[in-house]
């Protein structure tokens, strides 16, 4: 099977951040809860995409086409790169008095286990549902400015980062399974069983996790209505999540392919991105 033609080629970039932890807890615009939502996501992605990684790998040496297997490195040099930025972040949690390691611990032992009891297709399934996922997030939040623009450059920066390098490479993962799986119903219902049971566990261990930061934050502790500000954030102005939830329901198409929502038109925003980073690291 073809990659296919619409594929972006993903590119490795090694890039620091330097996130000031001062602003660990209201590095976002709009308050602490918001902060601490984008926080919780990012205790996920060291792990998470360790796992992505590890199910892809596996099936790297069944593809044939030398387009998709350069995109497949591509994507394992982006996806180490976000996992040790993220690490940072998290590392910073914890030196906040914030449970960060102890959440991140149980993501990793969930993934272990995963990783030594499921079956090969169905890791490489839960893969591509999470990439759709972080696909669809990276898109709420580049297509709108609002979203991180207001916020902590250094912060802003990072978010703005991963949901770019998300996008150039959301297709990988995706065509290296239209690669190695016979076109079945079968394998369709595989990989929407895929979307139903990562979103199922995903969103109310970020929910949990997110509650978790939120009570162990004095700072958070003292906001009031900061929920409702953040579901109003959320689901109304700019409302990311209601954005994103609109496009998860695509996945179920029989013929869907990440490329089907053509947001190329986002990757225009790196490389000023990459030179406000340069100028960055050069003050
Ligand atoms: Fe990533
Ligand atoms: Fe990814």
């Amino acid at each position: 099977m073809e990659p296919s033609s619409d594929t972006v080629m993903p590119v490795r970039r090694d890039l620091h951040f330097s996130l000031p932890q001062a602003r660990l807890s209201d590095w976002h615009d709009a308050g602490v809860h918001v902060s601490h939502f984008f926080n919780a996501m990012s205790l996920f992605f060291p792990d998470g995409e360790r796992f992505f990684i590890h199910a892809v790998r596996h099936y790297r040496d069944q593809i044939r086409d030398p387009q998709l297997q350069q995109a497949v490195t591509g994507f394992i040099g982006q996806e180490a790169m976000h996992g040790r930025e993220h690490t940072e972040c998290n590392e910073m949690l914890d030196r906040a008095g914030l449970p960060g390691t102890a959440l991140q611990q149980f993501v990793y032992r969930l993934l272990e286990r995963m990783k030594r009891r499921a079956p090969k297709a169905m890791q490489l399934s839960a893969t591509i549902a999470l990439e759709h996922l972080t696909a669809i997030m990276a898109n709420a939040l580049l297509s709108d400015a609002r979203v991180v623009s207001q916020a902590e450059p250094h912060f802003a920066r990072l978010w703005r980062w991963h949901a770019l390098e998300e996008t150039e490479h959301k297709a990988v993962a995706f065509d290296v399974w239209r690669a190695v799986m016979p076109k079945t119903l079968f394998s369709y219902l595989l990989r929407i069983w895929g979307l139903i049971v990562a979103s199922a566990i995903f969103w109310p261990l970020v929910a949990i996790f997110h509650w978790r930061l939120l009570r162990a934050d004095p700072v958070a502790r003292r906001e009031r209505g900061g929920y409702w500000k953040m579901i109003r954030w959320q689901f109304f102005t700019p409302g990311p999540l209601r954005r994103a939830a609109r496009e998860w329901f695509d996945y179920f198409k029989p013929g869907f392919h990440p490329w089907d929502h053509d947001n190329r038109s986002q990757l225009q925003q790196l490389p000023p991105l990459l030179s406000e980073l340069e100028g960055a690291t050069a003050a």
